[in-house]
Parts: structure tokens; C-alpha cells; sequence
């Protein structure tokens, strides 16, 4: 039997538990998946710490009974309004004469980062060398044992706001479980859907959720760019509501059954039926007229608009081009199942735009193909496998639960080599 590690993604929607076991040489098994209905959370933020607790608490205990495990420690994503990432470049000297780099120099480098970025209220999740300059040697990926006299890195810091990410902790440790890392979502989703030549060439991530869209740029091979847009499909679902005075749920059905993103792909003649508040019947509406409200409330979270920052807007606000992701635009997240919202985004932005499914898995992949599974699935690879992984150990919040001796523990300590650089 393998390393086994179980995975929270606390959405606003769902909360989702992945319990996967690395196998030696074959890849990441999926042994247990538990999905509830979120309740207590919304876009990052726990509303009502008992509902949200006891909801990953059915979640975990899910997992648990389809894999046979029992679960203490997990590994969660973090995501929210108050998230933010920053670049910083700093040097170091290693020598008046040529001399090998070691990990010393480096995570002196990464530390000299962190510490830039440090702000009141703000917790530091991610520190990541973006690529390290050894005197005119430029774009090297690992220096340490190559030799140099100055070496320079471009360094990715991304935080949160330090209230909401000790809330969702306590939730999690008010259900039971200990957490042992954290993975912003937006790099999660990235770990589970981008493909390594994406990366290289540029390419945005857009994990657009229910309340959240979370979104990186890859450029280079690395995150250029981090942040949160702070709507996604509640707010497409409450326009429909409102527009078509419908029930919230009888909206959402409409939205998920005929709802498409891009009107012009939408015929002028089809025709379809729904019940709006105070009708006693049926009534007959354009399914082109549904498209619409839901395209102008897509398009609005991804290009921004006069009163709301976009996905772009915030591109352009940080002073990257959309134009850099020549790989295009990576859509994932449950709103990535809306028809037509690859044509949508392709419209808005004149870039080749895809749909992202997690891949690379191995057993249960099928229960877990579904777009809006992409946070859950990559904190899992995140935790199991990458070289690159960046993961934030989180301080206890509260006292119970003692860090154990497990599987987990082994692990991290194996994933901990990597990435020392992480408080
Ligand atoms: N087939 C579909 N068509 C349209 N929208 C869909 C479809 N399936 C799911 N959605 C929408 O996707 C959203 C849920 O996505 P997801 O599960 O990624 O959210 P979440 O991770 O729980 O929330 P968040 O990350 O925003 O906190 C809901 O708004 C839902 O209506
Ligand atoms: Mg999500």
C-alpha cells in the first residue's frame, strides 16, 4: 500500500474530500471522494464556524467509509477576497570569487522575499522562485551547486487575510481533523488541469466557482500573477432569478439544464418554459434571452466592467498583458460546464480557450473528471507529488488534536525537503 493523504476543498458550493494514495512509479490513486453541500461558507469566508464544521466534518466521514481510512490530518485550500500576490527581486552575495551556490544562499533569497511582503493581518501561504539569476547567467531554474558570485531571484509571494484563513483552520479543527498544509486554490486548480508546456508559453487559469473566481498567470513556467474576482456562479444564478422572477433553486435549474454562455451561438427561435413567482403555469421565454443575462454577468466577472474589477481588468491594473498567456486561457471550476462559455471567453479576450478537466489520475478518476473537482484534485496532487510544491504548513489554532505519527507525517517530511523556504 502506498502513502495515503486526504484532501478539503471548502467551497462555497460543495465541500469536497479526496482521500489519494501514491503509488511508486504509477501515480495517484483516488480512494475516497466525499461531497456534500456547502453550508456555512461563502466565498472563502466561514459565516457559521458549527454548520461549516459540522459539513466537512459528513464530508470527511464520506471519504472515509468509500476508502477504508480513517482520516486525522488534511491538507486544505485557502481563497478569498483578501488574497493577494506580489513580486519581489532580491539579491544575495555568494562570494568575491566564482563559488558553488547552496540551499543557504537560496533560502536566505526566499526569506529576504518573505520577509518584503510581511504586512500587518496578512498571512504569507506561498513563497515561490520564479527564476534565479546567477551574475549574467539569467532564467536558471535550480542554482544550487552551480558557481557565481552574485545570485539574484524573482520571487512570488501570495497572501491572505489572517482572520480568514485561522476561521476556516478552527472549522476544520472543530470537525476533528489537524491541518498539515494549505494550497491556494488558484494554484491548486492550476496543479490539476495546466499542462507543463502551458506553463512555459503562458497561459491564465480561471477556476471560476460559485462564489469565488480564483485565477493565476502562468508565465515562463511559473505564477506571474495570483488573485480572487469575489463572484462567480451565485451571482449568474441570482441575475436569472431576478431577471426572470424566478425561485433561487428554480434559477439555478434553468442555468445548469438550459443555460448557455455566448447568445450569439443561441438560435433566435428556441423557445423554453419556466415558472416564475406568482404564475400559476408555465410561461414560454427565449432561450436567447437567457443567454444573454447569463453572458453579461460572465463577461462581467472575466473583463470587468465600469463597477466591477474583472479578471482583466486586474491583469491589466498589476501591468501584465492578457496577451502574454500565448497558450491561451485554461477555464475551470463548476461554471466551466456552462455551454458555450469557451466561445464566450474566445470572444472576449481573442485568445484559444479550453475547458479544464483534472487529469493524470489513476482509479476513481471518473467521479472526479468533473471540472469543478480541479481545487480538490490538485491540493491532492500538491500534496503527494510535485517537486515544485509550495505548501503552507499551518500553525495549530487550537490545542486539540496532537500532530501524529502517520503516513502524513512521512510524507510531509519527505515534501518538506523541498520547500523549506516556507514558514
Ligand atoms: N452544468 C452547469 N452549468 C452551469 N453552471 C454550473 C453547472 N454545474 C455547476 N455549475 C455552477 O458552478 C458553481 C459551483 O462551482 P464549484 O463547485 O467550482 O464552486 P465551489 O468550489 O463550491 O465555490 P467557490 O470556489 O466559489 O467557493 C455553481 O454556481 C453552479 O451553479
Ligand atoms: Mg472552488
Amino acid at each position: 500500500m502506498g502513502i495515503s493523504v486526504a484532501v478539503v476543498d471548502i467551497g462555497t458550493d460543495k465541500v469536497v474530500t479526496l482521500i489519494g494514495e501514491l503509488e511508486e512509479g504509477e501515480g495517484i490513486h483516488i480512494i475516497g471522494v466525499g461531497e456534500v453541500k456547502s453550508v456555512g461558507v461563502e466565498k472563502g469566508v466561514i459565516k457559521q464556524l458549527d454548520t461549516a464544521s459540522r459539513t466537512i466534518a459528513i464530508s470527511v466521514r464520506k471519504a472515509e467509509e468509500m476508502a477504508g481510512v480513517n482520516v486525522r490530518e488534511v491538507f486544505i485550500n485557502v481563497s478569498g477576497h483578501s488574497l493577494k500576490s506580489e513580486n519581489f527581486k532580491e539579491s544575495v552575495s555568494v562570494s568575491s570569487t566564482p563559488a558553488p551556490v547552496t540551499d543557504a544562499h537560496v533560502q536566505r533569497l526566499l526569506e529576504l522575499g518573505r520577509g518584503k511582503s510581511v504586512e500587518e493581518n496578512y498571512e504569507i501561504l506561498h513563497v515561490i522562485p520564479r527564476y534565479y539569476t546567477l551574475d549574467d547567467q539569467s532564467n536558471i531554474q535550480d542554482p544550487r551547486g552551480l558557481s557565481g558570485c552574485r545570485l539574484s531571484a524573482d520571487i512570488h509571494v501570495i497572501k491572505i487575510g489572517r482572520n480568514y484563513s485561522l476561521n476556516l483552520q478552527r472549522a476544520v479543527e472543530k470537525a476533528g481533523f489537524s491541518v498539515v498544509g494549505r494550497v491556494v486554490s488558484a494554484l491548486a486548480s492550476a496543479e490539476a488541469v495546466l499542462r507543463e508546456e502551458e506553463k512555459e508559453d503562458g497561459v491564465l487559469l480561471i477556476d471560476m466557482g460559485a462564489g469565488l473566481t480564483d485565477f493565476v498567470l502562468y508565465l515562463d513556467g511559473s505564477p506571474a500573477l495570483t488573485g480572487t474576482i469575489p463572484f462567480g456562479g451565485i451571482n449568474v444564478t441570482k441575475d436569472i432569478s431576478f431577471y426572470f422572477r424566478l425561485p433561487g433553486d428554480e434559477a439555478e435549474r434553468i442555468k445548469k439544464e438550459k443555460g448557455h454562455a455566448f447568445s450569439d451561438d443561441v438560435s433566435e427561435e428556441e423557445i423554453i418554459t419556466i415558472k416564475p413567482r406568482g404564475e400559476t403555469k408555465q410561461v414560454s421565454i427565449y432561450r436567447k434571452e437567457l443567454a444573454k443575462v447569463i453572458e453579461a454577468r460572465i463577461a462581467e466577472i472575466i473583463e470587468g466592467s465600469d463597477r466591477v474589477e474583472g479578471v482583466f481588468t486586474r491583469i491589466e491594473r498589476e501591468n501584465f498583458k492578457i496577451s502574454q498567456a500565448r497558450a491561451g486561457i485554461v477555464i475551470t471550476g463548476g461554471c466551466a460546464n456552462l455551454e458555450g462559455i469557451t466561445q464566450l471567453v474566445e470572444d472576449i479576450s481573442g485568445l484559444a480557450v479550453r475547458v479544464g478537466k483534472p487529469e493524470g489520475l489513476i482509479g476513481l478518476r471518473d467521479k472526479v473528471a468533473d471540472p469543478k473537482f480541479a481545487t480538490a484534485v490538485g491540493i491532492l496532487k500538491y500534496a503527494l507529488s510535485s517537486e515544485d510544491i509550495r505548501i503552507s504548513p499551518s500553525k495549530r489554532v487550537s490545542s486539540q488534536n496532537g500532530l501524529k505519527e502517520s503516513f502524513l507525517s512521512k510524507i510531509l517530511e519527505k515534501v518538506r525537503k523541498f520547500f523549506k523556504d516556507i514558514a
